[in-house]
């Protein structure tokens, strides 16, 4: 019940302008400060560095430009662009094609046909990168899904979606997504969900997600599984094993920032770890909502904030 509190809590306090732009001029103008630690930067240029270093490591990675929730259709143009600027730089930079966005940075709020125009011009503008959507609130699971489906009916086969855990809908979901063939993202979920949608206790989440992870791995398509719960990487691990499922047959995923410490010994254990580095002036939601997952976190922020101000 706590993580309900407290997710509803940093969703309330992400909504506060003044707490943005607080944030926005003491999170990121330092080596140290607090947003540093879960945000790669603000250019696209830090964020190619970022993914450099882990990709050094043996990790691979995925680039999420922030931004979400655009109102309106000259700003979701505009977030398009970039995102085509993106592509062209990780293309000059040769590292890994891989993005994941937001449907709403796209224009879904203002106009669906034009947020699924936007993505088409970036899958037509990546034809050999892989495009995550990410999911979002649980106002947005069925229209995500549809422009998925309908995408995916068009051929555009280099992309996939994510599931929450947390939400009742997810099982049936799974089933239409693995029977398509469709690639799934496996979270938790990170959006504070009422109780007519969504599972309200830790546990039963993870115990959806267990089930989730069984029948990914059963019938899915190249599965990531998303947490830094290393009882459900543990379950991941041991259920791939019964199922003669090779190491490479699914992925790991994790945050820029959060258990860089699992992320290495996954690799040293030859499993495929993708982190997920998010980068742009937009970060403040996204930080939040890492907030929201870990209240412990706000010590590291006062911290940084304390040694930014002595
Ligand atoms: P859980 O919350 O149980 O945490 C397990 C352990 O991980 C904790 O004990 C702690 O050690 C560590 N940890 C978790 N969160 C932390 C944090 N913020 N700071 C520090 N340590 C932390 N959600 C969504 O709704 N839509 C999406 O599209 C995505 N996309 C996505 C991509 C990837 C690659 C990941 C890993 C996660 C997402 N998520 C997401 C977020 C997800 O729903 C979930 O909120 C977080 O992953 C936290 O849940 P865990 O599975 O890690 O478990």
């Amino acid at each position: 019940m706590l993580e309900n509190v407290s997710k509803t809590v940093f969703h309330l306090l992400a909504k506060s302008d003044l707490l943005r732009r607080a944030a926005s001029h003491y999170g990121m103008r330092r080596p140290s400060s607090f947003a540093r630690r879960f945000i790669a930067g603000e250019t696209v240029e830090e964020a190619v560095a970022a993914a450099r270093e882990l990709e050094s490591q043996g990790l691979l990675q995925t680039l999420d430009y922030l931004g979400e929730s655009v109102a309106s259709l000259d700003e979701a143009d505009a977030a398009t662009r970039d995102y085509l600027r993106v592509i062209d730089a990780v293309k000059q930079a040769g590292i890994i094609r891989n993005l994941s966005l937001k449907l709403t940075q796209l224009g879904l709020d203002v106009d669906r046909a034009t947020a699924v125009d936007n993505l088409r011009r970036i899958l037509e503008h990546a034809s050999d990168f892989f495009i995550r959507i990410d999911m979002e609130s649980s106002a947005y699971t069925q229209v995500t899904l549809d422009i998925f489906e309908i995408l995916w009916d068009q051929g555009y086969r280099n992309i996939g979606v994510v599931l929450q855990a947390d939400l009742f809908r997810t099982e049936a979901d799974e089933e239409r997504i693995s029977r398509l063939g469709g690639r799934v993202r496996l979270v938790k979920g990170a959006y504070r969900e009422s109780k007519a949608v969504a599972y309200q206790k830790k546990a039963d989440v993870d115990d959806r997600y267990g089930v989730l992870i069984r029948r990914l791995l059963e019938r899915g398509h190249y599965p990531a599984i998303a947490t830094h719960d290393i009882r459900m990487i543990d379950l991941a691990r041991s259920h791939a094993e019964a199922l003669g499922r090779n190491r490479d047959a699914f992925e790991f995923q994790m945050l820029y920032g959060i258990r860089r410490d699992l992320q290495q010994m996954l690799v040293r254990q030859g499993y495929r770890v993708r982190v997920y580095v998010p980068f742009g002036r937009q970060w403040f939601p996204y930080f939040m909502r890492r907030l929201g997952e870990r209240p412990a976190n706000l010590t590291f922020v006062l911290r940084s904030l304390a040694a930014d101000r002595g």
